[in-house]
């Protein structure tokens, strides 16, 4: 089970991840346990402050150091684990770059550790903090939002899709991009026909004819042509990526080529 404590000055927007789909799912079905502490209920002044003005001066406020390190105690004592089976992290934008590799790499270390995930507002938190209380700072892109609390959500929503049994159907996380370095191909649903232009032009788009043929080895190899002139076209740094790692065949050129050719 994925142990979390989130530390978030708005508890309520959690509601995203346990309320809907597939999260909402792995929560019910104890997948994962998420608990959310606010450093509110911390605070020591009549007040309730949780943040006051940066020293030095300058806009903004920063995010006190007593509130935060109280509500992590209470995250860590809530997980019933010792301190070295936690794993602290502050979302930051200054942190690591959250990537597959990263997801994996926190998916493994969640199985035998809680995790804490602190979520800042305002300029930030007081690094005094960071530095004592803190394990490491992950980031979810070179963009600045208003809090962690979407980006814990995006790590939490990655690392759930992950554990074992959180998809209906298990070979859909297989087929996702970048699980085998390339991006995922086109998808159709019914109708097998569909006309973009009601009334209008009679043009109509068709779903590949292979896709109907109920032939699983040339549904599979078109499919993996796609996902290969996809990646190419859309994220060649994918392709060289693959053939950096020796991962890409001559085998996976020559289908490439011969998709190209066909595009
Ligand atoms: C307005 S931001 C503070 C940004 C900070 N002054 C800086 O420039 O590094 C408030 C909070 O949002 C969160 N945050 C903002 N952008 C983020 C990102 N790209 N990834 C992860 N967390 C982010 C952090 O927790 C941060 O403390």
């Amino acid at each position: 089970m994925l142990r979390v404590r989130v530390i978030s000055l708005f508890p309520e927007m959690f509601a995203a991840l346990t309320e809907s789909g597939i999260t909402r799912r792995a929560s019910e079905h104890a997948l994962v346990e998420i608990e959310v502490l606010n450093p509110r209920e911390f605070s020591e002044d009549k007040h309730q402050s949780v943040d006051d003005r940066p020293y030095g001066g300058g806009p903004g406020m920063v995010m006190r150091v007593e509130p935060l390190k109280k509500a992590v105690e209470a995250a860590q004592s809530s997980l019933a684990l010792p301190r070295e089976q936690v794993l602290r992290i502050y979302l930051s934008p200054q942190g690591r770059r959250l990537d597959k590799v990263g997801v994996n790499h926190l998916g493994s270390i969640a199985e035998t550790k809680g995790l804490i995930l602190i979520c800042g507002r305002y300029e930030g938190v007081d690094e005094r903090f960071l530095a004592t209380e803190v394990d490491e700072e992950w980031s979810i892109g070179d963009y600045v939002l208003s809090g962690g609390e979407l980006p814990a959500m995006v790590l939490l929503d990655a690392l759930i899709r992950k554990l074992p049994t959180a998809l209906g159907d298990e070979q859909s996380a297989e087929q996702d991009s970048f699980e085998n370095g390339l991006l995922d191909c086109p998808h159709y649903t019914r109708p097998e026909k569909w006309s973009p232009h009601e009334g209008g032009s009679n043009e109509t788009l068709v779903v590949p004819e292979v896709l109907l043929s109920g032939d699983h080895k040339r549904i599979a190899d078109w499919r993996l042509q796609q996902s290969l002139v996809r990646t190419w076209l859309r994220r060649p740094d994918l392709i060289e990526a693959l053939k950096a790692r020796g991962e890409f065949s001559p085998e996976l050129n020559e289908i490439l080529q011969a998709g190209l050719q066909k595009n």
